[in-house]
């Protein structure tokens, strides 16, 4: 039990052993009280807050702009509402890259303002300083390769990475530094499910893919996007399981509707 009464089952060892007993993790997005709770009912294993707020929720074109403090507000929102899940947070760009006792005062400030259970970062060696100060103060890490979002200038694109022979060696020496490093999981981004497997296999820490194929560990997936409320991103590794644009959109019609023609409110929906 923690001091807030709440009972998180989901730990860093409890992933272990789910990868040890080859049982798969269900990790989602969320940046908000209401839809936490649901996911929470869900039986997820993971929420993230990811800094893919910054497109879902803020309406930007890339991650880069959303903030420290942004990210905790959508943090302290989803903390609130689950029990069981871990909950993950995204360290916003430009809050750990470079400046390793920036990245710890950064970290610091998510966990005590927020009560989350872990952070996630992208990047390899160039960003392993950081990682390992934050582990060192006893923060769990998440880490991230393959597409990295807060990298998209440097990539130029979205497309699938570590198709050459050379990006996919410095991948997989990345991925075993960040796990010698202390990081208890790590996300793989878009790349061939091959490499995918071959990374969840060389680790022994749980390998969660967005787009990295069925051979690893878990699989993420950003909650507006296979809940179909975006319509303007489907990359093929996305399976959407509703179509809740087209719901919302009828919803909202019928509500405009019935407010104009004076339907709404009807005699039992007043005082
Ligand atoms: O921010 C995010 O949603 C993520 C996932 C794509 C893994 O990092």
């Amino acid at each position: 039990m923690s001091i807030e009464g709440k009972n998180r089952i989901i730990t860093t060892q409890r992933l272990l052993e789910m990868k040890e007993k080859g049982h798969k993790i269900a990790m989602i997005t969320a940046y908000d009280y209401t839809s936490a709770k649901i996911v929470d009912k869900a039986g997820i294993d993971i929420i993230l807050v990811g800094d893919s707020a910054a497109n879902v929720m803020a309406g930007h074109e890339t991650t880069l702009p959303i903030t420290l403090e942004q990210m905790i507000y959508h943090a302290q929102s989803v903390v609130r509402a689950v029990k069981n899940p871990m909950v993950v947070v995204d360290m916003p760009f430009g809050t750990y890259q470079g400046n390793s006792k920036y990245a710890v005062s950064s970290a610091i400030k998510i966990m005590k303002e927020s009560e989350a259970d872990a952070l996630k970062v992208e990047g390899g060696l160039e960003v392993i300083e950081s990682v390992a100060r934050i582990i060192s103060t006893g923060i769990p890490v998440m880490g991230h390769l393959g597409l990295t979002p807060q990298s998209i200038h440097k990539f130029g694109s979205y497309t699938v990475r570590a198709k050459e022979e050379s990006e996919a060696q410095k991948l997989i020496e990345d991925a075993k530094l960040l796990e010698q490093t202390g990081c208890f999981a790590l996300v793989l981004e878009k790349i061939p499910a091959a490499l995918g497997e071959r990374v969840s296999k060389e680790l022994k820490i749980p390998v969660i893919g967005i787009g990295a194929g069925g051979g690893v560990d878990g699989q993420v997936l950003v909650m507006h996007d296979m809940l179909g409320i975006t319509q303007d991103f489907s990359p093929r590794f996305l399976r959407r399981y509703h179509n809740l644009h087209d719901e919302m959109l009828a919803a909202f019609k019928s509500y405009v509707y019935d407010v104009k023609s004076g339907d709404f409110p009807n005699e039992k929906e007043q005082y």
